[in-house]
C-alpha cells in the first residue's frame, strides 16, 4: 500500500541520489500467485550524494522474505521495511551487494503496475515507479544500471520469456517441468526501463540491417492465430529504425528489438530497453478489422517507441519533472515521421485538431500545467497532453526558429553531449543555445508557463507607402498558480497574400524576412512589410508555428479568401474553420445561425478543386468539434446548444452541397483491394464524410445508402462509419446494425470496443441508459482499460450534450464508476475523471452538478493518491 497523504514533489528539492546500482542482477521465479524476486544491487555511496547518508530503497505492495549483505543474511534489528521503503540506516560499507528477494501476486495486480497478468500471460509496467512494486530500489530515473535478469517458470505455462536487451543463455531446469532465459542488457538504463514477459504467444519474425551493417532480430509477439495482423506493424518498425537513421543518425544499438503486445494495458505502449510492450490496439491490424485511423496510430505509435530508444532510453530524464524531454521530443519525432510517409499537411492538420481538442482544452482549464511541471502529487496524473503534446510543439517551435540546419546541429550535440546520462530541460535547450549560438533563456518559458497565449493581430495597409503594419500584442491568461506571466518568444510564420492570391513579397525594410518567419517577442510589437503594391491579405501563423489562440481581425471575406488561394495547406483549412467557428459560436449563444452564405462558397471551392487530394477535403470540410466551439465559448455553455447549432450548420452543408457530396460519394467508390496507405486512406475519408453529411437529415435515401454501405463493406473504415451514421438516427435501421455488428465481430475485442464506444457517443437522452445497460453486457469489464475507456471513457470524453444532461445524471453516474474503479485500477480511473476539466465553462446549472460530483468524490475515504489528486486539482 502507499502513503495515504501524498507529499507535494518540487522540483526545485531534486538531490542526486545517495547511493548508486553498478549493476544488477535479477531471477524472477514466475508463479501466478506467488513470484519469487530475488534481486541482488551492487550498491556504491555516491560521491555526489549526501555525506553519510543511509540506503533508502522504495517498495509498494511487496512481501520481504530475506535480505543479505555480501552473502550474509541481516538481522531484522539492522534494517527497517515499512510498506513503501526498505531503509539500512548503517550501511556497512560505501559498495556492497544487497540481496533481497520477495514475493508478488501478479494474479491480484490489477492495477497494472509491477508484474502482472494479462490473458494468463506475465507482463510487467515499469514507468514511472512501477518497478518499485517488483524489488526495493532506488526506484528513480537517475539511478542506471546495467541489468541481467534470469526467468524460470513453468514451460506448458510459459513457453516463452523475453527480457531486455540480449539473450544470452536458456534451458531446462534438470528434474522439473521448469525451465529458463538469461537476458543481459549493456546499457545501462533506470528502472523504469526494465520489462519482462513470460507466456504463451506467437511470434512474427523478421530482420533489420543497420545503416553500419549489423543485423537485428525482429520480433512481434501475439496471442496465437493473430500472427497476420501484426504485418501492418512490423513494417512499421523497419519503417521507423530506417528513418531514425536518415532524419536524425540515430541507429539501433542491440542485436534483438521485441515487441509484445497485450490486451491489458494502462495506456499505449511503452518503450522498456529492446523490449517494448504495447497495447494490442496499437499492434493488431486487418482491413475487416481496423480502421485507417488504426493504421494511422499503429505507424505513430510503433514509431514513438522504437524512437524512445535514443530520446527516452540512451538518453534518459533526471527526474519526472523532466517528463517532457522525452516525451515531447519523441511526439515530435513520430510527427515527423508520419508526416514523411504520409502528407505533411494533412498530418499537421490531424495533429493540430487532436492538439487544440485535447491540449488546449486542459491549458484552459483547473487541471492547467507547464510543460514541465515544477510540482506534483501523483506523476502518474502528468502523462498528459500538456506534457506530450505541448511538449512536441515546444521542439516544433525550436525548429522554426533555429531552421533545419541549426536544429540538427543541436541534437547532435544533444546526443553527443548526454549519451548515456539522465538530462534536464536545461541540457536539452543548451545544446541548442551551443551549437548555433542563441540565447533560448526566453524560448524556455515555454516549458515553464502554463496557458495558451493569446496572440492579437491587426492590419493597417498604407497604399501610399505600399507597406502592411502588423500591430501584435501577445497575453498568456492566468493558470493554477501562475497569477501573471511574460511574453513568450512566438514564431509566428506568415505570408502577404495578393490579390491575385499569390503571396507577395515579405520584406521588413530592405531585409526579406528568413523562411518567412517573424518572432514575435514583446508585449507588443509592430512589423513594418514593404514594397507591397495592393493590400494583402495576411496568411497567419501559418502551419499552425505557434500553438497560440490567434485573434486577428480578418473579415469573413478575408477568410472565404484565403480559403481558396492561400499557399499554405493548413491556413486553407484554418480559414474555412475559422468561418463555421464563427457562425457555430454565435448559433449556440443566440439559438440562431447566422447566413451561412460564406462557408458554403468557400466549402464548395475546397470540394471541387480538383488541385486538392482528398484527406485534406475531408478535414477541411469537418465541422469544428462540440468541445472546440465550447472552447471557444468559455464560458455559460449550454452544450445542447452547441451541438443544435452544429447540427443545423451540418444540415445547411449537407443539403445545399448534396450534389458535390454525391458526387465526392460515388468518385471515392474503391477500386482494387484494399491497402491502407495515406491515399485511399484519404479517398475513404472524404467518402465517408460525403456519406455522413447526405444522410444527416435522417432522410431515406441517406439512411439506405449508410445501410447499403454498411452491408457491402469490406474494410472496417467504411463498415463502422456506415454504423455511426445510422446510429445517430432514431431509425429501425440503428438496432438492427448494431445487433448484426456485435454477432459478426463477437470474438474480436478490439472491434467490440468500437461497439462500444459509438453506442456511448449517441447523442440522445436515452444513452445514459444504454450505457449503464451496456455496464451489465455480458462482454463488458471493468478489469480491461480499453473496454472502460471505450464505453465509460467515450460516454463521457466524446458526448458532450449526455455527459454533461442538464439533470447531472451525466456527471453522477461518470462519478459513480470513478469510485468503483479507483479500488481496482486508480490510473484508469484518475484518467476517468479528468474528463471533468472542462466544467467551469458550463452554464450555472450543470456547473453545479459536475462541481458536486466532483466533490462527492473528493470527500469518499480511502481515495487513490491519483484520483485523490484530480479531484483536489479539478477543485482549487
Ligand atoms: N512512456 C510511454 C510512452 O511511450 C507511456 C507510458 C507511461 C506507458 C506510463 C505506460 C506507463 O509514451
Ligand atoms: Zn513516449
Amino acid at each position: 500500500m502507499r502513503d495515504a497523504e501524498p507529499k507535494a514533489i518540487h522540483l526545485a528539492d531534486y538531490r542526486p541520489p545517495d547511493w548508486l546500482v553498478e549493476k544488477v542482477d535479477l531471477d524472477f521465479a514466475l508463479h501466478p500467485s506467488q513470484t519469487r524476486v530475488t534481486a541482488r544491487l551492487a550498491l556504491r555511496r555516491n560521491p555526489k550524494g549526501a555525506a553519510g547518508a543511509p540506503v533508502v530503497l522504495e517498495g509498494d505492495d511487496l512481501t520481504l522474505v530475506r535480505l543479505a549483505i555480501d552473502g550474509t543474511p541481516l538481522a531484522g534489528s539492522s534494517f527497517e521495511a515499512t510498506g513503501n521503503r526498505l531503509t539500512l540506516a548503517h550501511p556497512p560499507a560505501d559498495a556492497f551487494l544487497l540481496e533481497i528477494e520477495t514475493l508478488v501476486d501478479p494474479t491480484a495486480n490489477t492495477q497494472l503496475m509491477g508484474l502482472y497478468r494479462t490473458s494468463g500471460n506475465y507482463c510487467t509496467q515499469c514507468e514511472p515507479e512501477g518497478f518499485r512494486r517488483i524489488t526495493y530500489y532506488p526506484d528513480r530515473p537517475d539511478v542506471l544500471s546495467v541489468f541481467t535478469t534470469r526467468i524460470e517458470a513453468d514451460k506448458q505455462e510459459a513457453p516463452i520469456l523475453l527480457g531486455n536487451g540480449n539473450l544470452v543463455e536458456s534451458g531446462q531446469v534438470p528434474g522439473t517441468s521448469r525451465h529458463y532465459a538469461v537476458w543481459h542488457d549493456p546499457w545501462p538504463k533506470p528502472s523504469y526501463l526494465f520489462a519482462l514477459v513470460g507466456g504463451r504467444l506467437a511470434k512474427v519474425a523478421d530482420s533489420f540491417v543497420t545503416a553500419s551493417g549489423r543485423k537485428v532480430e525482429l520480433g512481434i509477439y501475439v496471442e496465437e492465430g493473430k500472427e497476420a495482423r501484426a504485418g501492418y506493424a512490423m513494417d512499421s518498425l523497419k519503417r521507423s529504425m530506417r528513418w531514425d537513421e536518415e532524419a536524425f543518425g540515430r541507429e539501433y544499438d542491440l542485436d534483438v528489438f521485441n515487441i509484445v503486445a497485450v490486451s491489458d494495458f494502462n495506456m499505449g505502449a511503452m518503450e522498456n530497453k529492446g523490449l517494448n510492450v504495447f497495447n494490442d490496439k496499437y499492434v493488431l491490424a486487418s482491413p475487416e478489422t481496423a480502421t485507417d485511423a488504426d493504421y494511422s496510430g499503429i505507424e505513430g505509435v510503433i514509431a514513438h517507441e522504437y524512437f524512445h530508444n535514443w530520446t527516452g532510453n540512451r538518453i534518459t530524464c533526471r527526474d519526472w519533472f523532466q517528463l517532457c524531454l522525452k516525451e515531447g521530443l519523441t511526439v515530435f519525432r513520430d510527427q515527423e515521421f508520419s508526416s514523411d510517409q504520409r502528407s505533411r499537411p494533412v498530418k499537421r492538420i490531424a495533429d493540430v485538431r487532436m492538439l487544440k481538442a485535447a491540449q488546449f482544452t486542459e491549458d484552459a482549464g483547473p487541471l492547467a500545467h507547464p510543460v514541465r511541471p515544477e510540482t506534483y502529487r501523483e506523476i502518474n496524473n502528468f502523462y498528459t497532453a500538456t506534457v506530450y503534446e505541448k511538449g512536441a510543439e515546444v521542439v516544433r517551435m525550436l525548429k522554426t526558429l533555429l531552421g533545419e540546419e541549426g536544429f540538427r546541429k543541436g541534437m547532435d550535440l544533444y546526443f553527443e553531449r548526454h549519451d548515456g546520462e539522465a538530462a534536464t530541460i536545461e541540457d536539452f535547450v543548451s545544446s541548442f543555445a551551443d551549437a548555433t549560438g542563441r540565447d533560448l533563456s526566453q524560448f524556455s518559458l515555454w516549458y515553464a508557463q502554463s496557458g495558451t497565449p493569446v496572440l492579437n493581430v491587426s492590419g493597417t495597409y498604407d497604399e501610399a507607402a505600399g507597406t502592411y503594419r502588423l500591430d501584435i500584442s501577445q497575453s498568456v491568461p492566468p493558470t493554477p498558480g501562475q497569477p501573471e506571466k511574460k511574453p513568450m518568444v512566438i514564431p509566428l510564420a506568415l505570408g502577404l497574400v495578393g490579390p491575385d492570391g499569390r503571396d507577395q513579397p515579405l520584406m521588413l525594410g530592405n531585409t526579406p524576412v528568413e523562411r518567412g518567419v517573424v518572432e514575435v517577442k514583446e508585449a507588443t510589437q509592430s512589423f513594418l512589410f514593404t514594397g507591397l503594391d495592393a493590400r494583402p491579405v495576411p496568411s497567419l501563423n501559418r502551419g499552425f508555428s505557434a500553438p497560440v489562440n490567434l485573434v486577428s481581425d480578418l473579415t469573413e471575406a478575408d477568410r472565404v479568401f484565403l480559403a481558396a488561394h492561400d499557399a499554405d495547406p493548413f491556413n486553407r483549412f484554418d480559414a474555412l474553420q475559422r468561418i463555421a467557428l464563427e457562425l457555430l459560436k454565435t448559433g449556440a449563444r443566440t439559438g440562431t445561425l447566422p447566413a451561412p452564405d460564406a462557408l458554403v462558397t468557400a466549402a464548395r471551392a475546397i470540394l471541387a478543386d480538383p488541385a486538392l487530394d482528398a484527406a485534406f477535403k475531408a478535414q477541411a470540410l469537418a465541422l469544428p468539434g462540440e468541445g472546440e466551439v465550447a472552447r471557444e465559448l468559455a464560458r455559460e455553455v449550454d452544450p445542447d446548444a452547441v451541438f443544435a447549432a452544429r447540427k443545423a450548420l451540418r444540415v445547411t452543408l449537407g443539403t445545399t452541397l448534396a450534389e458535390g457530396f454525391t458526387a465526392a460519394y460515388a468518385a471515392g467508390a474503391a477500386s482494387g483491394a484494399f491497402s491502407p496507405d495515406a491515399a485511399s486512406a484519404g479517398r475513404r475519408a472524404l467518402r465517408n464524410l460525403a456519406l455522413d453529411y447526405l444522410a444527416v437529415t435522417g432522410s431515406a435515401d441517406g439512411i439506405a445508402r449508410a445501410k447499403a454501405q454498411f452491408e457491402a463493406a469490406d474494410n472496417m473504415t467504411d463498415r463502422i462509419t456506415a454504423l455511426a451514421v445510422l446510429a445517430q438516427h432514431d431509425v429501425p435501421e440503428r438496432e438492427a446494425a448494431l445487433d448484426a455488428f456485435y454477432r459478426r465481430f463477437e470474438r474480436d475485442a478490439l472491434v467490440i470496443d468500437k461497439w462500444f464506444t459509438l453506442q456511448a457517443q449517441i447523442a440522445s437522452p436515452t444513452t445514459l441508459d444504454r450505457v449503464k445497460d451496456l455496464m451489465l453486457h455480458p462482454a463488458f469489464s471493468l478489469a480491461n482499460p480499453n473496454r472502460v475507456r471505450a464505453l465509460v471513457g467515450a460516454f463521457a470524453a466524446a458526448n458532450p450534450t449526455q455527459f454533461n444532461r442538464a439533470d447531472g445524471e451525466g456527471h453522477a453516474f461518470v462519478a459513480e464508476v470513478v469510485l468503483t474503479l479507483d479500488s481496482k485500477n486508480p490510473q484508469v480511473a484518475a484518467r476517468l475523471l479528468a474528463s471533468f476539466k472542462t466544467f467551469r465553462q458550463l452554464e450555472p446549472a450543470r456547473r453545479g452538478h459536475a462541481e458536486q460530483a466532483l466533490r462527492r468524490i473528493a470527500e469518499t475515504p480511502g481515495l487513490s493518491p491519483d484520483v485523490a489528486d484530480i479531484a483536489t486539482r479539478s477543485l482549487a
